[in-house]
């Protein structure tokens, strides 16, 4: 390891949440860079079943220190609600801190974020409705309440009262009611008392943990496709997903980030809307959508399933420096006859080996090379040459596609559904 971060190299849900609980076996301390409640990660291990939320999905082991870093938004509701889950589970949250920088989601925040997506109308985004994008713009701003402000009731007042008549006239402009300070403090107050010992300045945990050479992990929200800067804009999320934001969203030097594994689904998929290149509007599509169970964890919308885009996974090998990927979800592909990778995007007369800016991307059409498929089931392979030879084939393009080597594939759910490859060295 010692500081590993583990990114999304797609649309998100990739199977981030299932890699950091496997990698967190061996893990000090893991730490949720970027992104809120949005993000559903969903875990299978000897616990249950779970979806994360905004915990890191190393939670799972008790010796792993977890943090929710500050450059994640936190809406304390949804977070106590998670809590609750995991201790119903028997799940110890001793480890769990949060950054008394990171940002905090008010009811105001989704409320707009509502709001704004239906005022769209014809050019939705899709948001996932938990105010991510109002609370990172009032951050921006530098209107945010952080939830360090949480904990010292004078200046949380002086904060909020400092702001709230322009949030009303936001509210206004919407026809929606004004918010009251007295109600607004009682519940900053409600989640300072449920949440208070936990919220902590994160750098004397860890600072020292990187200079003694502890096992970091960096966890990602959502994958490059939906960066704010990198991704399909305006369709996108409010933050970077991708491994530049985990300095800044973990308190950690860029210096000291030595590996980072990209997430890639053997497929693609997507939740929202924009463009997505390699859509299946036919039986194949259906068929990933239900072998893959492709519903969303987090809103249960049906994800839009297609065809593997290489020019998308080479963007994101670019933009965060794979030094290997984690290709998830092999089993999804048992018993289809033949698979396509898209190489390529036709844009009028020309084919480009790029992501280009968004309404170019609209008018891309993917141009694909045709693989074989096999019959034999993968969940029970455990190594290279367990797997049928077109799926080593294909997993083979892949990495040769991406220029980054593959460590991990995954071929089922639960944690041990895995195999590991030696790296070239
Ligand atoms: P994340 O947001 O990147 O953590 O990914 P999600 O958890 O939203 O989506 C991945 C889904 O695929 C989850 O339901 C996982 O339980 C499931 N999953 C992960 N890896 C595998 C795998 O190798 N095979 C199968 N069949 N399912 C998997
Ligand atoms: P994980 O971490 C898939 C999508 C939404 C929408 C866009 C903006 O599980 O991969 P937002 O609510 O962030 O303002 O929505 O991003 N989106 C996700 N899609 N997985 C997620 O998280 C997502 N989080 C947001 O559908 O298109
Ligand atoms: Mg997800």
């Amino acid at each position: 390891m010692p500081v590993t971060a583990v990114v999304g190299a797609q649309w998100g849900d990739e199977g981030k949440g299932r890699m950091v609980d496997y990698l967190a076996q061996d893990a000090d301390l893991v730490i949720r860079f970027q992104g809120g409640d949005n993000a559903g990660h969903t875990v299978v291990n000897a616990a249950g079943k779970f979806a994360l939320h905004l915990i890191p999905s190393g939670i799972f082991n008790p010796k792993t220190v977890c943090i929710i870093g500050t450059g994640a938004v936190v809406n304390p509701a949804t977070l106590l609600e998670e809590m609750r889950a995991l201790e119903a589970a028997n799940v110890s949250l001793d480890n769990l801190w949060l950054s008394n920088r990171a940002h905090v989601v008010l009811p105001y925040h989704r409320l707009v974020d509502g709001l704004q997506e239906a005022a769209r109308s014809g050019a939705r985004i899709g948001t996932t409705g938990r105010g991510i994008g109002p609370t990172y713009s009032d951050k921006a701003a530098r209107f945010g309440i952080r939830l360090g402000d949480l904990k010292r009731r004078d200046y949380l007042r002086q904060r909020i009262g400092l702001h709230l008549e322009q949030k009303n006239r936001t509210l206004a402009l919407f026809n929606a009611p004004p918010l009251d300070l007295d109600e607004v403090m009682e519940t900053c107050l409600g989640y300072a008392e449920a949440l208070g010992d936990r919220i902590v300045d994160t750098l004397p945990l860890v600072q020292p943990a990187v200079r003694a050479g502890k096992r970091l992990l960096l966890e990602g929200q959502l994958g490059v496709m939906r960066d704010l800067d990198w991704g399909t804009y305006p369709y996108v999320t409010s933050s970077n997903p991708i491994v530049g934001a985990a300095s800044a969203g973990a308190g950690i030097p860029p210096t000291a980030i030595d590996r980072v594994v990209g997430v890639v689904k053997a497929y693609s998929t997507a939740v929202g809307a924009g463009p997505f290149p390699c859509e299946l509007d036919d039986a194949d599509g259906e068929r990933l959508r239900l072998v893959g169970a492709e519903y969303g964890a987090t809103t249960g919308r049906p994800r839009r399933c297609g065809w593997y885009d290489a020019v998308a996974v080479g963007h994101a090998a670019w933009l965060n420096g794979f030094t290997s990927l984690a290709v998830t979800k092999l089993d999804v592909l048992d018993g289809m006859q033949k698979l396509r990778i898209c190489t390529g995007y036709r844009l009028g007369d020309r084919v480009i080996d790029y992501v280009p800016d968004t309404p170019d991307m609209e008018e891309v059409t993917p141009v694909y090379e045709t693989w074989p498929g096999w019959d034999a089931p993968t969940t029970e392979a455990r190594t290279w040459d367990d797997l049928p030879k077109p799926a080593r084939a294909y997993l083979h393009r892949i990495s040769e596609l991406a220029g980054v080597p593959i460590e991990f594939v995954s071929v089922g759910a639960e944690r041990d559904q895995l195999l590991t490859l030696e790296l070239p060295a």
